[in-house]
């Protein structure tokens, strides 16, 4: 389906009575709901308003929401309570102000009813594949003050041609696959995403391609499984592969490293480490998300593999792709998760070495299956594994950043520094953060970087002398 602006000028015309008019907006959860920010951003500056990062000065604010664990939920409240007051102000002022929610918290029944109970001035409520009803619900809100608290509008169609705001820079990132087909039994995003929708080729490459035009360099491919794109193509398409995918991307000019994520161990073929081997273009450092080193916790999770497997994947990619290292997501304390169960977690860490783990304590799930499991574990003994997690973790750190130096790699000048405004910084082909010394005509091309120094959460480098 083809998104088609509507009732984006219809707000215009309104606001143009108005003096300026400001949106906020505050995103939470993954980068498929930042990707999903940039399209809300789009729509929303089509209706007149312009970006700011101050609050208080909104007229327009958007909650692009998460339900992955539950202090995100927690967060939300928090910021809805707290604007109760500036709404009843701004009414008094006759100075409007709309509060709007849209993400995955949206589609839970539990959080539709406390909305509509505890914060009635919410004016509008949109589920995660009810993009293309943002304007005319706001429209509705602003022109007849009807709020607007529905669930789904649009079951299963994706939306093109959505206006997008990309950050500025030369990094972008393009969702190609929406929803999940795994029901991994901790985790809620199958429920709220819906099953896997792979976007078309065509419209995957022309996005893509416009990026290059406007001088973006770094292209992230994103899903929930971006290595099972293309297994719903039916008819001409069908045998269509992420691989497939990738080849098309690699010829697209200007595009100079490609990343994705995430990718799915048990979906990760032979075909991708060859295609990945070949192509200096695909990104050295892979999310190759864990959760669990246990073969046991493993198989409650329904993750379809085994520690022995997970290992085996890694060593086959070491072993074809050089310089390659890894990232991960892990969750400590799944129910019924033993001592022995953790160690061997720890086990695989020590072995794989991670250069980033994203690590989480467990969180109960509403209507997911190991919400109804047995032996859930107490709270305390989570942060404890968590703390030895971490612990682990920096050290490791530490050893890989060490065996860098000395190396030379491959760097998109991103900028100046954020932390120190003399120096530039960029990422490496595995995506350490480097800072150096650099000019202004450096920012925006790759050169080669050698590794002097390990500074633990970033590396210095300096430019290789020719
Ligand atoms: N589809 C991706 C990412 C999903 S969400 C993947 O499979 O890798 C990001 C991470 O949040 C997950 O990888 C998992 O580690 C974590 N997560 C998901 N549900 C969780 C829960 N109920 N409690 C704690 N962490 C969770
Ligand atoms: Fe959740 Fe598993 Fe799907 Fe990732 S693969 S989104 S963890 S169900
Ligand atoms: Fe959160 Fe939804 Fe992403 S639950 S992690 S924002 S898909």
């Amino acid at each position: 389906m083809r998104y088609k602006i509507n009732f984006e000028n219809k707000i215009k015309e309104l606001n143009k009575e108005k003096s300026k008019q400001y949106y906020y907006i505050d995103t939470m959860g993954c980068a498929l709901n930042e990707n999903d920010s940039m399209k809300y951003k789009g729509i929303i500056e089509e209706m007149g308003y312009v970006c700011t990062e101050d609050i208080e000065k909104a007229n327009l604010i958007l909650f692009n929401t998460c339900a992955i664990r539950e202090n995100a939920e927690e967060k939300l409240y928090g910021r809805l309570g707290q604007l109760k007051n500036k709404k009843i102000k701004s009414k008094k002022e006759g100075n409007e102000l709309y509060i709007c929610i849209v993400g995955c918290m949206t589609e839970q029944k539990s959080v539709l009813e406390k909305i509509k109970t505890s914060y009635p001035y919410v004016d509008v409520v949109l589920g995660t594949k009810s993009m293309q009803y943002f304007a005319e619900k706001v429209y509705l809100a602003i022109k007849e003050n009807k709020k607007t608290k529905e669930e789904q509008l649009n079951e299963h169609e994706i939306v093109e041609d959505v206006p997008i705001v990309y950050d500025k820079g030369y990094k972008a990132s393009v969702s190609i696959i929406y929803g999940c087909n795994n029901f991994c039994s901790y985790c809620i995003v199958p429920y709220i995403r819906g099953r896997e929708r792979s976007r078309l080729p065509e419209d995957i490459l022309k996005d893509i391609a416009e990026l290059a035009k406007k001088g973006y360099k770094e292209i992230t491919l994103l899903g929930q499984n971006v290595n099972s794109y293309g297994n719903d193509f039916k008819g001409e398409l069908s045998g269509y592969s992420f691989v497939d995918l990738l080849k098309d991307v690699d010829k697209i000019e200007g595009i100079e490293i490609i990343k994705f994520a995430s990718p799915h161990p048990k979906d990760f073929t032979d075909e991708l480490i060859e295609y990945i081997s070949e192509n200096k273009k695909i990104s050295r450092q892979i999310h190759l998300p864990l959760q669990s080193g246990s073969t046991y916790i493993l198989n409650q999770m329904n993750r379809k593999y085994t520690k022995e497997q997970y290992l085996n994947l890694v060593e086959k990619i070491k072993e074809k792709v050089k310089d390659v290292s890894f990232s991960t997501d892990i969750i400590v304390g799944f129910p019924g998760e033993s001592e022995e169960n953790f160690l061997d977690t720890l086990d695989v860490v020590k072995k794989v070495k991670f250069d980033m783990i994203y690590m989480f304590c467990y969180s109960v799930r509403k209507g997911t299956r190991a919400e109804k499991m047995e032996n859930q574990i107490e709270e305390s003994i989570k942060v404890e594994r968590l703390e030895r997690l971490k612990a682990l973790y920096e050290k490791m750190v530490d050893d890989n950043n060490n065996a860098k130096i000395g190396k030379v790699y491959k760097v998109l000048i991103e900028g100046k520094s954020k932390n120190n405004e003399d120096k530039y910084s960029g990422r490496t082909e595995d995506n350490k953060v480097v800072v150096l010394d650099a000019n202004p005509e450096d920012v925006g091309k790759i050169l080669n970087i050698k590794i002097i120094k390990n500074n633990k959460w970033y590396l210095t480098g300096e430019k290789e002398k020719i």
